[in-house]
């Protein structure tokens, strides 16, 4: 027998006429944290009581109005913290803190003492359903797991009718791996609590459905959900809700699709934490409605503070590629990518829409605390598109179009002779070293411009001294720009190369220091092209020194090509 084989393929149910799959999702459910509980059950270190409060109160805060804070019959901490919110005065009035507590009567009495005085309280009872556990672990028929849950739902109505300090007490029963109980049986039992108590439309019983070990694809749960809730006889006396884990890494996918299913109410945690491969992520849920233009109910606006407290209290990390969270999913690292976002950036400042419409960017990061993150971050595999971005977003220089390939080439030659990503700063270094303070061969020593007037036309003069090979010359020339007034000194020089093909310009900003840049884009011989740069406080001055610049750099060029020194 290979490996394999030793395993049993899931069944899925028949379901011909299911619904679910025309369905769209269209508005919130009601969302039931359990981070408190199941999250806090598979951590290696089990929150302490001040960790829970603080957590239970960045919940509230987030907006759940049902948080499973515990499971007070199991542990003495688990307990005193149930004590605590409620004596404390720790929890808002719209809030129901929900406890979880098997269908065993010693636990069920030690629940009910431990929400006494609660204004608003979910009774979460449960016992397992599955064939596997009905066989392996209770080794009893189907009569006998009904029995214990009707017996516990018993003991919970008797003591709910008893209790004269809880204001409000609501009911919720899960039949424990749900997704591995034959439809029919799991109707029947859950049919049977909603009998014992006396569940109507106007006090409806929570009956959850717990994927308690995802054992099957998202589809096949919709379907069980679909099966379940056609098949319940009195179906508005209960709000169905659902309990997704994520054995096989579709949880969230369980969720949506059961959520189509007609569930009505979603059971999860933050970031998914929970036994094994962890609980449904309902901050993946959450925003994937909020990007389909639902709202959420929710609020994720600063989930970097939320990943932070979470990783301190539960001790756990969030992956890099999380949905949503993770530190890289902002990232754009790959040429093409990096092209469409830049250009999605334009698009949104030119077009003015009201809609978020940038490739690879699903949802606006700032949406959700993150936009002072890089979006684009400069590898190997990043394009021209990439560093021109971080160079306008980052440092306000507006390299025109026909540079970026030049300007790219550069940084992929660092990036491969670095072997990995550069920083923001690095990339700074490469345009300074590829386009600022080249003198090598041309240095401007001294210049003047001035402006005169002929038949009414303005003149501009230059005159200066520009060292050659370290040899000093005076130069003049006139024009009907600074650029051509420089030019026309040049030629008399015998620097006469070079034709002067575009020129962009404009001012940057640091600090209080207001300079401004030009970039001149020069023909050299032999039908090549090359950029210079200038950056001064005078835009003249920036011009002319770009042109030098564009001249040094070809002749850089010139000697590498020919193997020997300018
Ligand atoms: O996963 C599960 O089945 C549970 C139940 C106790 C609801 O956590
Ligand atoms: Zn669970």
């Amino acid at each position: 027998m290979k490996g394999y084989q030793k395993y049993i393929p899931f069944k899925p149910i028949s379901l011909p006429d299911r619904e679910w799959p025309a369905k769209v999702i269209e508005k919130a459910p009601v969302w039931c944290s359990v981070d408190l509980r199941d999250g806090n059950q598979a951590l290696i270190d089990p929150m302490n009581m001040q960790e829970k409060l603080e957590f239970f109160k960045v919940l509230c805060d987030i907006g759940f109005k049902e948080i499973e804070v515990g499971f007070p019959s199991a542990s003495e901490t688990e307990y005193e913290t149930c004590r605590e919110l409620i004596t404390g005065g720790h929890i808002p009035d719209d809030v129901w803190i929900q406890v979880l507590v098997q269908a065993r009567p010693h636990l069920i009495e030690k629940t009910f003492r431990a929400i006494e005085g609660a204004k608003n309280v979910i009774v979460h009872f449960y016992n397992s359903t599955s064939t596997l556990q009905r066989k392996v672990v209770f080794k009893k028929d189907q009569k006998g797991i009904i029995d214990i849950a009707v017996k516990g739902a018993e003991l919970i109505k008797k003591l709910t009718d008893e209790c004269k300090t809880c204001e409000n007490i609501r009911f919720e029963y899960s039949p424990e791996s749900f997704s591995g109980t034959e439809g029919d049986f799991a109707v029947e039992i859950c049919s049977n609590v909603l009998d014992v108590l006396e569940a109507t439309p106007e006090n409806p019983v929570i009956l959850n459905l717990p994927n308690t070990v995802e054992m099957c694809t998202p589809n096949t749960y919709a379907d069980q959900v679909e099966y379940f809730i056609k098949n319940l006889p009195g179906r508005e006396r209960a709000i169905i809700s659902i309990h997704p884990h994520n054995d096989r890494g579709t949880g969230v996918a369980a969720a949506e699709l059961a959520l189509l299913a007609g569930a009505e109410r979603v059971e999860g945690t933050l970031f998914g934490n929970g036994e094994r491969t962890g609980n449904l992520d309902i901050v993946t849920v959450a925003l994937n409605m909020y990007t389909q233009g639902i709202d959420p109910k929710l609020d994720f606006s600063d989930l970097p503070a939320l990943k932070r407290m979470y990783e301190r209290i539960t001790k756990m990390k969030i992956n890099e590629r999380h949905p949503y969270v993770g530190e890289l999913v902002f990232t754009a690292f790959s040429g093409s990518h990096q092209d469409a976002i830049s250009k999605g950036f334009e698009y949104m400042k030119q077009s003015k829409s009201p809609y978020w419409e940038i490739p690879y960017l699903p949802i606006d990061p700032a949406d959700i605390g993150r936009q002072y993150e890089p979006i684009i971050r400069i590898n190997s595999q990043s394009g021209k598109g990439g560093a021109a971005f971080i160079m306008e977003h980052v440092f306000g220089y507006k390299l025109p179009k026909e540079m970026h390939p030049e300007f790219g080439a550069m940084v992929k030659a660092k990036c491969d002779q670095l072997g990995r990503e550069l920083t923001n700063e690095e990339l700074m270094q490469v345009f300074e070293d590829g386009y600022l303070n080249i003198e090598e061969k041309y240095r401007l020593l001294s210049h003047k411009l001035y402006e005169s007037s002929e038949h009414g036309h303005a003149i501009v003069h230059f005159e200066g001294v520009i060292e050659i090979d370290g040899k000093p010359f005076s130069a003049s020339g006139e024009g009907n720009g600074p650029i051509d007034a420089f030019f026309n000194a040049l030629r008399k020089l015998g620097i006469a190369d070079y034709e002067f093909l575009s020129y962009n310009e404009h001012a940057i900003s640091s600090g209080s220091d207001s300079k401004a840049i030009a970039y001149i884009h020069l023909r050299i011989p032999d039908d090549g092209h090359v950029f210079g740069v200038g950056i001064e406080s005078n835009i003249y001055y920036a011009s002319i020194k770009g042109v030098l610049n564009a001249i040094n750099r070809a002749e850089k060029l010139k000697a590498s090509m020919s193997g020997g020194n300018a």
